[in-house]
């Protein structure tokens, strides 16, 4: 495909109304950014800034969020990076975005929670007032924390009550942690008691035992990635009956070796079965993959023409937790597009 033809199909996809459900705070550093913030800190870095994303799997990705997010160390930095990434969802055009935040990344502001959610609201909500997308905040555990250490986060939570904070998550490594629905039901119960809505990574690094728990123990609104779920009939089934979103991010699944090519990442089979599934990026930065291009992707391998095109930017919105009115306006643009 040439270029000009090419930018004409960016363009035209940056115009698509759309939400972005699936991705992380930790995932938004850029490679100079952490360079240039690790000189100033002292740290010395695994690798040469142009190796710096180069991952051998989700556990060696894991760990280097630690190290990235451990430079993010004064509000001023976190104000940047909560900035930069609605300037991101911008660039591609998105309406609105569920954003993931994971405290236990973050090593200088331990035992600080409010006042780091204070310092990334500021961005969100300076970047809100600039004319940049909306953003909601999904608080995450990681897999590998203790029931009470998820139910201490979670009292937090429910005490602040703080208006950015839209969901309860859970992500990390579930294969290095084991099976954890059954620990963290409390967590999630305990949430869903205060109003907050439930999103849960499952089924990339568990198959779908991992996204059977997600919904059967932690109560699920949605999945993050979900995509092992295909090795189970029953389980497509009933998220497909149930119609329990997806979010899905094709190329977070081929760099972290979740799927060796796109031809066999099971998207379009999950789409094709019924399941309602959206397109994200994960950790836009690090895994160099952008919102526009995720959707170009997929056209690509699978063919996806302008109607599937839509019904997944529809999807996009309202397997979102933005509220009622953001999700009416970005519907009815999605209606003319
Ligand atoms: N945290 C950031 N990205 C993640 C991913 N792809 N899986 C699990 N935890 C994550
Ligand atoms: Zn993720």
């Amino acid at each position: 495909m040439n270029t000009s033809v090419q930018n004409a199909k960016a363009s035209r996809l940056k115009s698509l109304p759309k939400a972005e459900v699936h991705l992380h705070l930790e995932g938004s550093f850029g490679a100079s950014l952490i360079a240039q913030w690790a000189r100033l800190e002292g740290v010395s870095l695994p690798r040469p800034q142009e190796d710096l994303f180069k991952f051998s799997g989700l556990a060696d990705f894991l760990g280097f969020l630690d190290l990235a997010c451990g430079l993010a160390c004064t509000t001023d930095r976190l104000v940047e990076l909560s900035y930069g990434l609605s300037q991101r969802l911008a660039d591609n055009g998105t309406g609105y975005a569920d954003v993931i935040f994971n405290p236990t990344h973050w090593h200088a502001w331990h035992g600080r929670l409010g006042a780091m959610l204070e310092a990334i609201d500021a961005g969100f909500t300076q970047a809100e007032q600039d004319g940049l997308p909306s953003v909601g905040l999904c608080v995450s555990l990681l897999r590998t924390q203790s029931a009470d250490a998820a139910i201490e986060l979670v009292d937090m939570l429910t005490t602040m009550r703080h208006p950015r904070v839209v969901a309860l998550s859970v992500d990390g490594n579930e294969a290095a942690a084991g099976r954890t629905g059954p620990r963290f039901a409390d967590a999630f119960r305990r949430a869903t008691n205060a109003g907050l809505r439930r999103t849960v990574h499952a089924g990339e690094s568990s198959g779908p035992e991992g996204v059977w728990d997600a919904v059967e123990l932690l109560g699920a609104d949605r999945i993050d990635h979900g995509v092992r779920a295909i090795e189970d009939p029953a389980l497509v089934r009933m998220l497909a009956d149930r119609q329990i979103p997806l979010g899905i991010c094709p190329t977070s699944n081929l760099v972290l070796r979740v799927y060796p090519s796109m031809q066999e990442h099971p998207i379009e089979r999950l789409r094709a079965a019924g399941v309602p599934v959206s397109v994200n990026t994960d950790d836009p930065a690090l895994l160099d993959a952008s919102l526009v291009g995720e959707y170009a992707l997929c056209q690509r391998t699978f063919g996806w023409n302008d109607d599937v095109t839509r019904s997944v930017a529809h999807t996009s919105i309202e397997a979102s937790f933005a509220n009622e009115d953001t999700k009416a306006k970005l519907l009815g643009a999605l209606a003319t597009w």
